[in-house]
């Protein structure tokens, strides 16, 4: 049974990516989903290395605990959140101990405007080319977000929405544990 981290861009209390994060793990079947909080990280300070905060070790030991990870993405001036590039700065280091290299990502993400952070993902795309993790090329999910979709529980009453969330996770399930095995095997 693949193990996969969902990490969500965004710190914020509401954030309406973390609300599509928690209907993923109900999608697929014969996977362990481990949530890797980002929201604690400090600033990434090279300063630091040899002495990391007990945060950042849990961090990256999380990270190096899972077979992939999805990532579901705001986008924030047409870009990443500064929260995710910063947890992916500490994943990256010590220099040497690349935390992503090798490991699948599959990312997703979700906004009030209909564009659906699809720059936010190419540059996304970027930084994981540089971490030498594979990706997932599609499907492309760029999700806007409409609050009257969800129900008071939370759960997606939008059928067509919900069916693209159900494509999404079962190509990344597919992707992670394609890529795990061959770097398993490598
Ligand atoms: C600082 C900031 C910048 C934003 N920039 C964009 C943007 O470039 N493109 C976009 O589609 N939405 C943008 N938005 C609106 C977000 O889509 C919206 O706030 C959404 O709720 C963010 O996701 P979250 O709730 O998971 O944090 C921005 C929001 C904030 C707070």
């Amino acid at each position: 049974m693949p193990r996969i981290g969902i990490i969500v861009g965004s710190i914020a209390e509401a954030s309406i990516n973390r609300k599509i994060a928690r209907i993923l793990p109900s999608l697929a079947s014969d996977v362990e989903f481990v949530d890797i909080d980002i929201a604690k990280l400090p600033l990434y300070d090279y300063g630091l290395d040899g002495d990391w905060p007990a945060v950042a070790t849990e961090f990256k030991e999380k990270v190096e605990s899972v077979d992939g990870i999805i990532i579901v993405t705001p986008e924030y001036s047409r870009s990443i959140p500064g929260a995710l590039k910063n947890a992916i700065d500490w994943a990256s280091r010590p220099w040497g101990q690349n935390s992503f290299n090798g490991r699948p990502v599959a990312i997703m993400g979700a906004s009030i405007s209909p564009a659906g952070t699809a720059m936010a993902q190419q540059h996304l795309r970027n930084i994981l080319a540089h971490s030498d993790a594979p990706t997932l090329g599609q499907p492309e999910t760029f999700f806007h977000y409409r609050a009257d979709a969800f129900g008071a529980d939370g759960s997606l009453q939008d059928e067509p929405q919900l069916a693209v969330l159900t494509n999404f996770v079962e190509a990344a399930v597919a992707h992670i544990e394609r890529n795990a095995r061959v770097a398993a095997h490598a």
